[in-house]
């Protein structure tokens, strides 16, 4: 077993953390207070290739490996997990769907501008009946011969917005049940496709999350992906590989609050010495570190699965679930450590106690993770 980073791996970390510190920090907190999209930072991601990092540098994508991925999620999220969000969806849940199920006309025309980050795209599966249980697809794309006619609705939309391709998911023919679903490729503009009101969120406050309406939008056939019933299947290899990319995210909140806990311990006195000096906190500290090398090497592995051709659903699911409730539980603790000051804003670590409790709901609830994991495990 190795366990050390390549030269290019610790480049690309590095250069996600110098991003996170000199262009995410600044303005983060009236970001999230007044929910306002990230732009100009995301065109700074776009810029230094964040946007497509596994693609193939044929289309445009920086052609790196899940791993280094992984690497600059874990370090945006430690400050932003507002802007990580969207790099997550656009390289695991856009790019990487596209590229590995998509037409090679699909790739030229949607995946070379969403791979350099020149737009963004989002991926629509749930909807307001349809949350974990994913195959209740209510929203139709009925087959009118070289065209499909979408009708519905999907909710808590990432990038609702702020995407100019959205892949979304509907049932076309009911009798088939899952094996009825399509994913087809919607763009902005498309008539009869309307963007709902902006979700008032408790974290990830400044990543844009809205429903969207279905209206007889004439979708081209060219536009599905893969073969006619592949929809379903579609959705669910691609939130494989990203509930790899948010285990990266919760994990890299646990990080960021844990690093500023420890920090803060060294500084703040009580009793006449430095609060870490205090076993309450010290222990708090050791847990704290203990569970978030945990998750990381849950994440890596997952990571390194998938970029060896192993299957990661388990492994992916493992590290989404623990990561996730390693970074409430971190998150909280560090809020704790902080005291009074851990609850303004100020000291950043109530902001990654509100965003680290997401990870534990999208992309699978933790709930759904146990499902995945234990049919795997009970069926040997
Ligand atoms: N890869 C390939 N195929 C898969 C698969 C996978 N990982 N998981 C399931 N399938 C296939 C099954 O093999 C089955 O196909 P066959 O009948 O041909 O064998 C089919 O899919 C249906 O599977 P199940 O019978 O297991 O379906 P189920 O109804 O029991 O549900 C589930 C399975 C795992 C619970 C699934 O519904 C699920 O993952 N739910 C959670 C949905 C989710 O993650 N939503 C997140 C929304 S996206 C988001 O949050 C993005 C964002 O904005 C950040």
């Amino acid at each position: 077993m190795d366990f050390t980073l390549t030269e290019e791996q610790l480049m690309v970390q590095q250069a996600a953390r110098d991003f996170a510190q000199n262009e995410l920090l600044a303005g983060i907190i009236e970001r999230d207070d007044a929910q306002q999209f990230p732009t100009e930072q995301v065109k700074k991601m776009a810029e230094l290739g964040f946007l497509g990092m596994m693609v193939d540098s044929k289309y445009g994508g920086s052609g790196l490996d899940t791993l280094s991925y992984v690497l600059v999620m874990e370090e945006l999220s430690k400050i932003d997990a507002s802007s990580s969000v969207i790099v997550s969806v656009n390289n695991s849940l856009v790019c990487w769907g596209l590229e590995a199920f998509g037409s090679e006309a699909q790739k030229e025309k949607y995946l070379t501008k969403l791979a350099t980050g020149e737009i963004i795209g989002a991926f629509c599966l749930s909807e307001p009946e349809a949350g974990s249980d994913a195959t209740s697809q209510k929203t139709t794309a009925l087959d009118k011969g070289d065209h499909y006619i979408l009708n519905g609705t999907k909710n808590w939309i990432t990038n609702g917005n702020s995407a100019e391709v959205y892949l979304v998911i509907a049932q076309t023919d009911i009798e088939k049940g899952h094996k009825g679903i399509n994913a087809v490729i919607v763009e902005k503009g498309m008539e009869g496709f309307e963007i709902g009101p902006k979700e008032n969120k408790m974290g990830i406050r400044s990543s844009d999350t809205h429903s969207l309406i279905f209206n007889d939008v004439k979708v081209p056939k060219e536009n599905r992906i893969g073969e006619d019933g592949f929809g379903f299947k579609f959705a669910m290899k691609t939130l494989a590989g990203g509930r790899i990319g948010i285990a990266a995210q919760a994990l890299g909140i646990a990080a960021g609050a844990y690093e500023l806990a420890l920090k803060y311990s060294k500084e703040r006195k009580a009793f006449g010495t430095e609060i870490a000096n205090h076993q309450s906190v010290a222990f708090k500290l050791a847990d704290m570190h203990t569970k978030i090398q945990a998750a990381r090497h849950l994440v890596y592995k997952a990571a390194w699965d998938k970029d060896n051709g192993n299957n990661y659903d388990l492994s992916g699911a493992m590290a989404k679930l623990y990561a996730a409730e390693t970074a409430m539980e971190v998150a909280t603790e560090a809020v704790q450590i902080h005291g009074g000051n851990g609850f303004v804003k100020e000291y950043h670590v109530e902001r990654l106690m509100r965003d680290a409790k997401i990870t534990q709901i999208y992309e699978g609830t933790s709930e759904i993770q146990k499902i995945v994991i234990s049919r795997s495990i009970l069926k040997g």
